[in-house]
C-alpha cells in the first residue's frame, strides 16, 4: 500500500492527490483521502484507482484544508470494496488513519474493543487500530502520540501509518515497524509518504524513519522522534535526495515500463560505472572490498528473493559457479524462511531486491543474520529497509522503476552480481588476467548491444500481433537462458494475463511437450552459445508436434531460422552475458501483447510492485 500525508500552509488535496497517484504502483485496489477544512472532517474512499478517487471525491467533498492523509491499497484483509477502504475513522469521528501493513493480532483486539461497546463498520485490522488508539486516549486521558504509542506496543505486526485527530488539527502522528516511511522536511510543512516520490518538487530534504520508531510532526516546523518500546528521543537525521522528478515521469513514453525497457543501455552503465575500471583491469565496489574475506572463504552463497529479482539469482548462480567456483544455491525468499534452513557462519547470503522492502526477502536476511551468516544486499532504491538491514551491500543504480513488471531492475541486478563474481574469480585465481579483461571488455560493450536489442522492437510488436490472443504460451532456453525463459513467461503472465510457464528446453519432453499442438506458441531462445545444437534438437520436436516457434537467435543465425515461424535476433555476445540481451526482446513481446489487449501494463490487475506483506 501507499500512503501520504501533508500539514503546512498549502491546500492538502492536490499534494495527496498526486502523491497518491506516484505511490499507487504500491498497489491500486482502492483508494481515500482524509481532509480537515477547518471545521470539519471530509473523507472519500472508494474501491478502484486514484483517478476513480478523483472523480468521486471532487464532486462528495469540498477540497479545502491543509492537512490530510490518503491512501491506495493493497488489499490484505477485507475485500477491495469501499468500505474496507483507507482512511478509517475511530467511532467518535475525530480519529482519522491510514494504514500500510498487517497487524496480526486484530481479532482479540477487536473483541475486547466490540466488549468495550466499540463498533466496527469495515473487516479491516486498520479499523480495529484506529479505535484502540482511540480507546487508550480517552482511558489514559493522554495525548495522541502517546496513545499511538501505547496502542502499537500492543500490536504484533507491521505498519507504517499516519493518524491525525480533528479536535486538534496542528499535527499528524506517524509511526514504522516493517513498512516504510518517510518525513518531508519544508519550511512551516511537513510531507509524509511511503518514499519521497510524492514530495519530491517541494523538498529535497527526507527522513526516513528507522523500525520502530514514531514522529509527531506538527505545523511550524516541529518534529519529535521517538522509540515506540522505550519511549527514548532520536535525533532527527536528515538527509538530502538526489531524485529529480525528471526520473519519476514518463518523458514521452506511452507506459512507464516501455521507457523502463528503453532505459536499460543507460541504466547498466550506470551499474558498472565507476566499479569497472576496465583498462586498469579492476572491479571496485566498497561494500565487497570491505568484506573481501568473507566473500572468498564462503563456504556457499545463498542468494534469497522473490520474483523477478529471484529470477536474476538464477542467472547469478550460473555465473558464480562458473567464474568463481562457490557452490550457489538460490531460494525463494519465503520458503527460505519457513522451513528451517541450514544456515553456516561462513555462508554468504544474498538477498536481491529491486524495492529494498519486500517483507518475505526481509524475514528471510533476519533470519540468515540470526544464525550468523554475513548478509549483503543488492538493492535499488537507496535507503531501503534492507538495504540497511544488510551487513553490506551494492546498488544497481537502475533508477527509479515504476511499472510493476519489473525491466532495467532485472537486467542491472544481473549485471551487478556478474561484476561480483568476476571480482571474486579474479581474486580466486580462477581467471587469468587476459580472460578477467575479456570478460571486462565484452561487459563494456554490453549497453551499446542491449541498445541494438532494442531495435527489435518493430518485430517483437509484429509477433505480438500474431500471438495476442494466445491462452497460453511456452517459454523455453538452457543453460544461462533457462532463467531467461523463466523471466519471459513471468512478464506475459504478469501484464498479459497470459497463462505462460517456462521451462528448461530439455525438461519439456518430461511434460509439457503433451501441451504442444498448432495453438501454442514457444518461445525458445536459441542464441549460439548456449548449447545451441540441443536447442535446435528441442525446436525440431516442437515443430514435429506443430507448435509455433518464435525463436531468440543470435544475428546471422540461419538453422533455428529455417525452422521457427518467426526469429528475432539479438548481438552476439559471450555467453554468461546472453541473459542482458535475450531479455529485451521477451519484454517487448509482452509489452505489446498487453497494449494490444488494451491491459493496464503499468498496474496490472492484482499485484503490487513492493510488496510488504507476507
Ligand atoms: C513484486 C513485484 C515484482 C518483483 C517482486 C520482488 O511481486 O511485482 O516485479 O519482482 O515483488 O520485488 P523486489 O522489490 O524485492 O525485487
Amino acid at each position: 500500500c501507499g500512503i501520504v500525508g501533508y500539514i503546512g500552509y498549502r491546500e492538502a488535496y492536490p499534494i495527496i492527490l498526486q502523491g497518491l497517484q506516484r505511490l499507487e504502483y504500491r498497489g491500486y485496489d482502492s483508494a481515500g483521502i482524509a481532509l480537515y477544512d477547518g471545521n470539519d472532517l471530509k473523507l472519500s474512499k472508494t474501491k478502484g484507482k486514484v483517478e476513480d478517487l478523483k472523480n468521486r471525491l471532487e464532486s462528495e467533498i469540498s477540497t479545502n484544508g491543509s492537512i490530510g492523509i490518503g491512501h491506495t491499497r493493497w488489499a490484505t484483509h477485507g475485500v477491495p470494496n469501499d468500505i474496507n477502504s483507507h482512511p478509517h475513522v475511530s467511532n467518535s469521528g475525530n480519529l482519522v488513519i491510514i494504514h500500510n501493513g498487517i497487524i496480526e493480532n486484530y481479532d482479540p483486539l477487536r473483541k475486547e474493543l466490540i466488549n468495550r461497546g466499540y463498533t466496527f463498520t469495515s473487516d479491516t485490522d486498520t479499523e480495529v487500530l484506529v479505535n484502540l488508539i482511540e480507546d487508550v486516549k480517552i482511558k489514559e486521558g493522554v495525548k495522541l502520540g502517546k496513545a499511538v504509542q501505547i496502542a502499537l506496543n500492543q500490536t504484533i505486526g507491521a505498519y507504517a501509518i499516519a493518524v491525525f485527530d480533528k479536535t486538534k488539527p496542528n499535527e499528524i502522528v506517524v509511526a514504522r515497524l516493517g513498512s516504510p516511511l518517510a518525513i518531508g522536511v519544508g519550511d512551516n510543512e511537513f510531507f509524509i509518504a511511503s518514499d519521497a516520490t510524492p514530495f519530491i518538487e517541494y523538498t529535497n530534504n527526507a527522513i526516513y524513519l528507522e523500525d520502530g520508531e514514531m514522529a509527531v510532526v506538527r505545523d511550524q516546523k516541529k518534529l519529535k522522534i521517538r522509540k515506540i518500546k522505550d519511549d527514548s528521543l532520536v535525533d532527527p537525521y536528515i538527509q538530502e535526495l538526489q531524485l529529480n522528478l525528471e526520473q519519476i515521469e514518463k518523458g514521452g513514453y506511452d507506459h512507464f515500463m516501455l521507457k523502463e525497457i528503453y532505459e536499460q543501455p543507460a541504466a547498466i552503465t550506470d551499474t558498472f560505472r565507476g566499479r569497472m575500471l576496465v583498462d586498469e583491469g579492476i572491479i571496485r565496489m566498497a561494500g565487497i572490498d570491505d568484506h573481501l574475506d568473507k566473500f572468498l572463504n564462503a563456504r556457499r552463497i545463498i542468494i534469497v528473493a522473490c520474483g523477478t529479482s529471484w529470477h536474476a539469482g538464477l542467472v547469478a548462480e550460473y555465473i558464480f559457479e562458473e567464474f568463481a567456483r562457490i557452490p550457489v544455491e538460490v531460494e525463494y525468499a519465503s520458503e527460505f524462511r519457513y522451513r528451517n534452513p541450514i544456515v553456516y557462519k561462513d555462508d554468504v547470503v544474498i538477498a536481491i531486491s529491486q524495492s529494498g522492502e519486500t517483507a518475505d526477502t526481509m524475514a528471510a536476511i533476519k533470519l540468515a543474520k540470526g544464525q550468523g551468516a554475513f548478509v549483503f544486499g543488492v538493492c535499488n532504491v537507496v535507503g531501503s529497509s534492507i538495504s540497511r538491514e544488510t551487513h553490506a551491500g551494492a546498488y544497481t543504480h537502475a533508477g527509479p522503476e515504476i511499472g510493476v513488471a519489473s525491466t532495467k531492475a532485472f537486467t542491472t541486478q544481473i549485471t551487478i552480481l556478474t561484476l561480483i563474481a568476476l571480482k571474486l574469480a579474479k581474486h580466486k585465481g580462477k581467471l587469468s588476467n587476459s580472460e578477467f579483461r575479456a570478460y571486462l571488455q565484452e561487459l563494456e560493450r554490453i549497453p551499446a548491444k542491449v541498445a541494438k536489442a532494442l531495435k527489435s522492437n518493430e518485430q517483437a510488436e509484429y509477433v505480438a500481433s500474431q500471438y495476442k490472443d494466445a491462452s497460453n504460451a511456452l517459454y523455453l532456453g538452457r543453460g544461462y537462458n533457462f532463467p531467461v525463459a523463466l523471466e519471459g513467461a513471468l512478464k506475459l503472465k504478469e501484464i498479459s494475463y497470459i497463462h505462460a510457464e517456462g521451462y528448461p528446453a530439455a525438461e519439456m519432453k518430461h511434460g509439457p511437450i503433451a501441451l504442444i499442438d498448432e495453438q501454442m506458441p514457444v518461445v525458445v531462445i536459441a542464441t549460439k552459445k548456449g548449447h545451441y545444437e540441443k536447442v535446435v534438437s528441442n525446436v525440431e520436436e516442437i515443430k514435429a508436434r506443430s507448435g509455433k516457434i518464435i525463436g531468440i537467435v543470435t544475428e546471422g543465425d540461419e538453422e533455428v531460422k529455417k525452422l521457427a515461424d518467426h526469429v528475432i535476433e539479438i548481438p552476439e555476445t559471450l555467453e554468461p552475458f546472453t541473459p542482458l540481451l535475450a531479455t529485451i526482446p521477451l519484454q517487448l513481446l509482452s509489452y505489446h501483447i498487453a497494449v494490444m489487449l488494451g491491459k493496464n501494463v503499468d498496474q496490472p490487475r492484482n499485484l503490487a510492485k513492493s510488496v510488504t506483506v507476507e
